[in-house]
């Protein structure tokens, strides 16, 4: 051994006598074993580990330059996109980072459906995986109102009127959230404040939770096969790969290619038509003028168009709220022995299909204008995307499926 690597190794066992780092080291990645067979899917975790790096470190330069206050938050984000060095490049970075999270995440969560990976033993990894989304969507939702522009304004204006739809407490409910009796600086100071700092910090504290629930039980795969019961006489799973190298080396290709493609808007489109950064957004938030058409960015619209599919406000804020909060009794609505869609039978392969095509319809339907058509619609995939949840007790539980391998498939 020359003499630096025995520095480098006398200065490892130094730390290692004070702190785990070895046995961190070894737990989560050299001898953390995950299946062999990964696919296309299994991206999007670590992708969204790391658009939450790029979120937070260009939402710290950006708070350099960001001024919460009414008067100047429109002007503060036209100084950054102009005068501030690279801060056009900050600012379209953090702006496409927001949809691609939400892209991200959503694939990261269908990929769960595919694959039933919220079933048995990963149902608090679920659930864990849920309040993460629930907070990225506050995330999503405080910082838009930031850039006080038109649609800042007037979406938060919209969103926080629906708390004040509920009974008994939806007005008290909505001042407190406001902090006044209209949109104002103090909203501003306060989503300012949740945005920054408070759900940024609940954010990393889940992602940390649902990464120890997932070490915890390890994880699932494309044929839906507990690798951990087929173990070796060395006690490694048969069908386990360490995490490292293999699976870091494929992630990195992940990373790769995701930055291709998020350069590409962030250098060429970084407004994406209107979707990423809408155009009512250019011009200063007003509360004198009510923009003629009001829609939420891409990733809320789904939600919205559920909302608005319900006649009755109040039964269209609950609606919206049981759309979304859904997905966390998947675990115990799913009675299917079978995790994989490879091995699933028509019906839940049926289901699938037309929940993903109701979902993308009413995605779209929510940033357009509300016509008599549109409408039915909206309703039409509304019954749909609410029947996958409640008839799954009853498709999954006598499905065709078929009987799954002991070991995974491999190719
Ligand atoms: C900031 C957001 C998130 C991060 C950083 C994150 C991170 C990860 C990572 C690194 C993995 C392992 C690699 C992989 O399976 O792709 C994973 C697995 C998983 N995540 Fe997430 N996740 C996030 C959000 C979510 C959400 C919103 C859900 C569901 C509501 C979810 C549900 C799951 C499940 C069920 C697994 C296990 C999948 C399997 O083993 O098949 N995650 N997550």
């Amino acid at each position: 051994m020359n003499t630096v690597a025995r520095a480098v190794t006398g200065f490892r066992d130094w730390v290692d006598a004070r702190f785990p780092l070895t046995q961190l080291w070894n737990d989560h990645l050299a001898r953390y074993y995950a299946p062999k067979n990964f696919n296309f899917w299994y991206f999007f975790g670590s992708l969204a580990l790391f658009v939450l790096v790029i979120q937070i470190v260009t939402g710290i330069w950006l708070t350099m330059n960001y001024k919460p206050a009414a008067d100047s938050a429109f002007a503060s984000v036209e100084y950054i996109m102009r005068d501030v060095e690279w801060g056009w490049w900050f600012r379209y970075m953090h702006s496409t980072g927001a949809s691609a999270f939400f892209i991200v995440v959503y694939l990261h969560m269908y990929r769960a459906l595919l694959y039933g990976s919220y079933k048995e033993p990963r149902e608090l990894l679920w659930i864990i995986g849920m309040f993460i989304y629930l907070t990225l969507m506050g995330e999503a939702f405080f910082g838009y109102l930031l850039p006080w522009g038109q649609m800042s304004y007037w979406g938060a204006q919209v969103i926080i009127s629906l708390f004040g739809a509920l009974p008994w407490i939806g007005d008290d409910l909505a001042l407190l959230i406001r902090g006044d009796f209209v949109v104002s600086d103090v909203t501003l100071n306060r989503f300012f404040s949740f945005h920054v700092i408070a759900l940024p910090l609940l954010l990393c504290g889940l992602v940390w939770a649902h990464l120890l629930a997932l070490h915890e039980v390890g994880s699932n795969n494309p044929d839906g096969v507990e690798i951990k019961e087929r173990k070796g006489a060395d006690g490694v799973p048969l069908d386990g790969i360490p995490f490292h190298p293999y699976y870091t080396v494929k992630d990195i290709v992940g990373v790769v290619v995701f930055l291709i493609i998020f350069c590409a808007v962030v250098f060429f489109a970084p407004e994406m038509g209107g979707y990423f950064l809408e155009h009512a957004n250019f011009v200063p938030a007003d509360p004198l003028k009510t923009p003629e058409h009001i829609a939420p960015v891409w990733y809320f619209t789904p939600f919205y168009a559920i909302l608005r599919a319900v006649p009755n406000q109040l039964g269209g804020v609950i609606a919206m709220g049981a759309a979304t909060l859904m997905f966390f009794l998947l675990p115990w609505l799913d009675r299917s022995a079978v995790k994989s869609i490879r091995y699933r039978g028509w019906k839940f392969k049926l289901a699938l299909a037309l929940f993903t095509v109701a979902f993308l319809t009413l995605g779209w339907l929510g940033m357009q204008p509300p016509t008599p058509l549109y409408t039915v619609i909206a309703r039409v995939g509304s019954v749909v995307y609410f029947l996958f949840f409640l008839a799954m007790p009853y498709y999954t539980a006598n499905d065709s499926d078929r009987p799954v391998p002991d070991r995974v498939r491999w190719p």
